[in-house]
Parts: C-alpha cells; sequence; structure tokens
C-alpha cells in the first residue's frame, strides 16, 4: 500500500505578480523569502507605519517600493496583489480598502476578527470581481492534497472523528498582540482557526457546537476545547490553547483506517495512513522534506493565488470565502462558551 503523490496546483506556469506586503513583522519575512526563493512572485513594495522598520525590512529584503503608509501602497499601480500581513483587528479594514483599489488580497489568518466583518469582505470581494485569499497556508501543503484524494477515493471509509490541536504556552504579556483585546488576542483567532479550519476541511459546518475552556474578561481566550458535530453525526474533537503545550497533531479516522498529520500538522509534515488488511494494521508513510525551512512552503499559497488570478477566479476552490466565514463563525461559538478566569499570575 502507499499513498496518493500529491498533483501540482496548476500544470501550466503561473503569471509572476507584483507583490506589496503590508506589516514588516514575523509572517511578513518569512512570506517575503519564500516567495522570493522558490516562485516567479516579485514583491516590489512594502509599507507600515514605522518608516525606520520599513526601510529597514525594505533593505534586508531588497524590495524597491517603500510606502509610509498602507493606503499608499495600496494605491500604488505597481502592486497587482497585496498581503496583509498585520495584527488580526486590521485585516478587514485593509483588506477592503485593498478590495475597493481593485487589488488582489491574500489576508493573513485569520481573514478578518469576526465572522461578520469576513462577510463584509467576502461580499466585497464578489462585487468588485477581485480575488480574496484568507492566508490558510496548510490548505495549500501537498499533504492536504493527499487527504482530498484519500477522502475523494474513499479509502478511509465513511470519515467519523477528527481529532485537531494547535496550541503552545506563552507568558502572560498584556502588551503583546496575543494578550491584547484590542488586536484581536487569544488562542482561537491566532492559532485554534487552524484545526477548526481542518476539521471544516473534512467535515463541513458542525451542526452543533459544545466547548470549555477560559477566558479572560476583556474577551482574550487563554485555552478552548470543542467538540463539532456535523450533520452525518461525524464528530471533530478540537483544541487550541496559548497557556499550554498542545500535541499540534491531526488525525482523520474512518471506518476503513485514519490518516495522521504529525506533528507539526499545519506545516509540511510526515503524513500516515493505517488501514487494515488480513486482519493486520498497514500503514505507509510519506514525509513532506521538500524545504529546508518548512516556512518556504507558504510559496504554495502565493503561487495559488497568482494561478488563481490568472485563470479569472474571485475564490479559492480548495478554501472558499464562504467556509473562512463558516470557520469564523465556528470559532464565535467556541469562544461564547468559555469561562471567565482572572488574568494568569
Ligand atoms: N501563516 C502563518 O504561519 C503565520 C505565522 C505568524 C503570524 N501569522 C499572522 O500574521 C499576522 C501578523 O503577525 P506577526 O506576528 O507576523 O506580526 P505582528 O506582531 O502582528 O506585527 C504586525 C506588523 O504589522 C504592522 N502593523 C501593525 N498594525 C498595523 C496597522 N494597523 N496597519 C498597518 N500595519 C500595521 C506592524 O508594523 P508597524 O507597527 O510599523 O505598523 C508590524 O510590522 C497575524 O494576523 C498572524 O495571525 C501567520
Amino acid at each position: 500500500m502507499s499513498l496518493p503523490l500529491p498533483r501540482p496546483l496548476f500544470a501550466e506556469p503561473v503569471p509572476s505578480l507584483r507583490w506589496g506586503v503590508i506589516g514588516t513583522n514575523w509572517i511578513a519575512a518569512a512570506f517575503v523569502r519564500a516567495v522570493t526563493r522558490r516562485t516567479d512572485q516579485r514583491v516590489v513594495a512594502v509599507a507600515a507605519r514605522d518608516a525606520e522598520r520599513t526601510a529597514a525590512f525594505a533593505a534586508t529584503h531588497g524590495i524597491p517600493r517603500v510606502h509610509a503608509q498602507p493606503q499608499d501602497l495600496i494605491e500604488d499601480p505597481a502592486v497587482d496583489v497585496v498581503h496583509i500581513a498585520t495584527p488580526h483587528s486590521a485585516h478587514a479594514a485593509l483588506a477592503l480598502a485593498a478590495i475597493a483599489a481593485g487589488k488582489h488580497v491574500l489576508v493573513e489568518k485569520p481573514l478578518a476578527a469576526s465572522a461578520r466583518d469576513a462577510r463584509e469582505v467576502a461580499d466585497a470581494a464578489r462585487a468588485a470581481g477581485v480575488l480574496v485569499m484568507e492566508a490558510m497556508w496548510t490548505r495549500y501543503l501537498p499533504q492536504a492534497d493527499v487527504l482530498r484524494q484519500l477522502l475523494a477515493a474513499g479509502t478511509l471509509g465513511d470519515v467519523h472523528q477528527v481529532d485537531a490541536d494547535f496550541g503552545f504556552a506563552t507568558p502572560y504579556d498584556p502588551a503583546h498582540r496575543l494578550w491584547n483585546p484590542d488586536l484581536a488576542g487569544g488562542a482561537l483567532l491566532d492559532v485554534g482557526v487552524y484545526p477548526i479550519s481542518f476539521a471544516s476541511s473534512v467535515l463541513g459546518t458542525p451542526v452543533r457546537v459544545q466547548a470549555s475552556g477560559q477566558r479572560l474578561a476583556n474577551g482574550v481566550d487563554l485555552r478552548a476545547s470543542a467538540l463539532l458535530t456535523s450533520a452525518g453525526g461525524a464528530v471533530a474533537m478540537v483544541a487550541t490553547s496559548i497557556v499550554s503545550e498542545l500535541p499540534n497533531r491531526a488525525l482523520v479516522v474512518g471506518s476503513h483506517g485514519r490518516l495522521e498529520l504529525r506533528r507539526p500538522f499545519y506545516a509540511p509534515t510526515e503524513t500516515v495512513l493505517t488501514t487494515r488488511a488480513g486482519g493486520r494494521a498497514v500503514t505507509a508513510g510519506w514525509t513532506d522534506d521538500t524545504f529546508h525551512d518548512p516556512y518556504d512552503a507558504l510559496s504554495y499559497e502565493a503561487v495559488a493565488l497568482a494561478g488563481y488570478a490568472g485563470q479569472g477566479r474571485v475564490e479559492s476552490p480548495l478554501h472558499p470565502l464562504d467556509e473562512v466565514v463558516s470557520v469564523l463563525t465556528t470559532i464565535e461559538q467556541v469562544s461564547a462558551q468559555l469561562g471567565v478566569v482572572p488574568p494568569p499570575e
């Protein structure tokens, strides 16, 4: 037994788009490195509010155009597509501005800080006829295509259960965006979106959401575990945390077998299929070690956006905007069920 080979996203070369990046912190740097090293996409502009840091970022990454304001980058005719790499709280407003300027947009996860704002972005994108994608990079990884093929072929049988989690322990720091309600802090929006989006990719929108966990009185959630039940009775068990180290793995379990995406499931990893044959467990594995730096795999989402834009699409067929809104709705349903606790010591 062997796993299906991941299929390339596109058979033909994709257009080489001119990207403008808003934000100069961790993900902006990782994204620019990935697309520069691994694709024909061109990062031509950068903007953030701190002029010194923005100029330094441009110099480090060889970016020719530096804008003092995000709006200047959005209006720059030399930019085809805007990558929004700011705190969650700024995503929707910047996406709406980019859409209004007729630009394609790749918005870091989560697309917006609320389902309502995400719906507004989706509606605006469709009305303007531009392509907007949430940068849920896991959807575009080769291992996601292996899973899609196994599900389409029925190799796992009837899917009964999905388990997925993403969590880490970080010290309480009210100044950091993770702990700051004004910047849409908390575990759910930052990393809980990964397991909930993964569960959605397998089971769709849940019909029942039962959750436990803790949040602060200011709304910042610390940890959450949830049982998401789908219309057919399959369940997803998802968890997230910013106060504990979770296993960070994902499992899809069906009547004929199970697929495990080993830690860390949200990046290129080892994929293991276990089925039964002749009364014995049989396993087949595949490890994605394409890149020395796993974050070079951020390049897949950039290629996906360029390819879909070239095809004239206005949303990702692998991650439609209605699903992005549905995941944020699930996050809000989980959040509403958490118990309020005082801040950590
Ligand atoms: N895909 C992934 O694996 C991954 C990993 C990490 C983070 N992320 C996502 O990426 C986003 C950014 O996270 P991060 O940790 O890299 O950075 P961050 O700490 O959120 O920093 C935000 C950056 O955006 C700029 N910024 C802040 N507020 C802004 C605003 N209102 N308008 C314009 N620019 C603003 C900041 O520079 P100035 O202060 O100079 O404006 C800074 O460079 C988050 O949404 C996060 O969820 C994704």
